[in-house]
């Protein structure tokens, strides 16, 4: 309600001047920044009304939410970074350094983004836990193409690996397997052949673009928006597909047991106890301290316990037409698959020029 109340009077006129911009992007910052916690209160509540409502129920509700949560925020943040890195407004603000004009960044996409780099940021930060919570820290090696780049969300990708190598980092550490290193192999996908034209197989691509009224961006209530604007308003598939990278993530964490595989993606799923549980959510009885401080970021720096890593790390996979898959080695280990396309944007050239000599 709070949200809506504020975004609404910016609904009924148009911004025109950079001063109301300015001002804009200010309500959108601080509502990026109050629903940062979203996730960990959101698993709060459901955990506290779970004998109401049926894990089943649980997540439809928080798949279509969450999904929804995931281009919300995107398109807020995406505002956010284009207004800081837009030329006015860098004059406005000349406090700020002049942003670099060799910048791989459209806004919140880095169009040179080197998985391997987040992998490394990665186990660095999830390393930082298990060191702090069962004092070791498992090791990765990056096989495959390490080199690679494409574009992406760094926020993204940062969030899914974080989940994963948590995962795989726990699973390990229980299984006395801490010595052994994670293998990551990064492989980009082949180059596609180029797209059929009409009428043929081009996996089911429509040439005349998918319209406002197809997405459900028509405001019927208010008028605004009209179902007829013209086709040249429709968003246009790609002329090139995007290309894409698989990472997978290989441990040696035992697997995971026949009967939790079927469990895998419902949210709250999660084996980890449940004192831990009231710990990972910051409900635990008189530990205000330590335990509130180690949640603050939606409970990302405890190791496990919400339940949320797998399901809402897929969600952010598929935004862009990605996915994970989980293959288990029950008594051994497991692989996990994920898939990413590029976002579609064609490479800037003004690299090329800009670069080193
Ligand atoms: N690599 C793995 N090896 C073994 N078991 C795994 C692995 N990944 C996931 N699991 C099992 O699947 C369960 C669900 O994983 P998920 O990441 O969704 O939630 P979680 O880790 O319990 O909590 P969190 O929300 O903090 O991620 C885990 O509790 C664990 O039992
Ligand atoms: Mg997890």
């Amino acid at each position: 309600m709070h949200s809506l109340s504020t975004l609404l009077p910016f609904a009924s006129h148009t911004i025109d001047s950079l001063e109301e911009e300015i001002e804009f992007t200010q309500v959108m910052a601080d509502l990026v920044q109050t629903h940062s916690d979203t996730i960990s209160i959101l698993a709060r509540g459901f955990l506290e009304a779970r004998r109401y409502i049926s894990p089943a129920e649980v997540t439809r509700f928080l798949d279509e939410h969450l999904r929804a949560r995931i281009g919300t925020r995107l398109i807020a943040e995406q505002h956010i970074a284009l207004h800081f890195s837009s030329k006015p407004h860098n004059r406005l603000s000349s406090d700020k350094a002049p942003a670099s004009t060799e910048s791989s960044y459209i806004g919140a996409i880095d169009t040179s983004l080197r998985p391997a780099d987040t992998i490394r940021l990665c186990e660095s930060m999830v390393g930082d836990i298990t060191e702090y919570r069962y004092g070791v820290r498992p090791e990765v090696v990056i096989d495959g193409v390490p080199e690679y780049t494409f574009a992406h969300i760094p926020m993204h990708l940062e969030y899914i690996i974080t989940e994963l190598f948590k995962n795989s980092f726990r699973a390990q550490i229980e299984n006395g397997m801490e010595r052994e290193p994670i293998e990551v192999t990064i492989a980009p996908a082949p180059e596609e052949p180029e797209r059929r034209g009409h009428g043929g197989m081009g996996g089911g691509y429509r040439h005349e673009g998918i319209s406002n009224y197809d997405q459900g961006s028509v405001d019927f209530a208010s008028g605004a928006n009209k179902p007829e604007i013209s086709a040249s308003a429709n968003i246009r598939p790609l002329e090139k597909q995007t290309p894409g990278v698989t990472i997978r993530i290989r441990d040696r964490g035992g697997g995971i047991s026949p009967a939790v595989v079927e469990k895998l993606w419902d949210y709250g799923f999660t084996t980890f106890n449940e004192d831990e549980i009231n710990d990972a959510t910051g409900s635990g009885s008189g530990d205000g301290g330590m335990g509130a401080m180690y949640t603050q970021s939606g409970g990302a720096s405890s190791i496990a316990g919400l339940g949320y890593g797998l399901p809402l790390g897929r969600a952010y996979a598929e935004y862009f037409g990605g996915g994970i898959a989980v293959q288990s080695l029950w008594g051994w280990g497991t692989d996990i698959y994920l898939s990413l396309r590029g976002v579609g944007i064609d490479k800037i050239d003004s690299k090329k020029d800009g670069g080193h000599d």
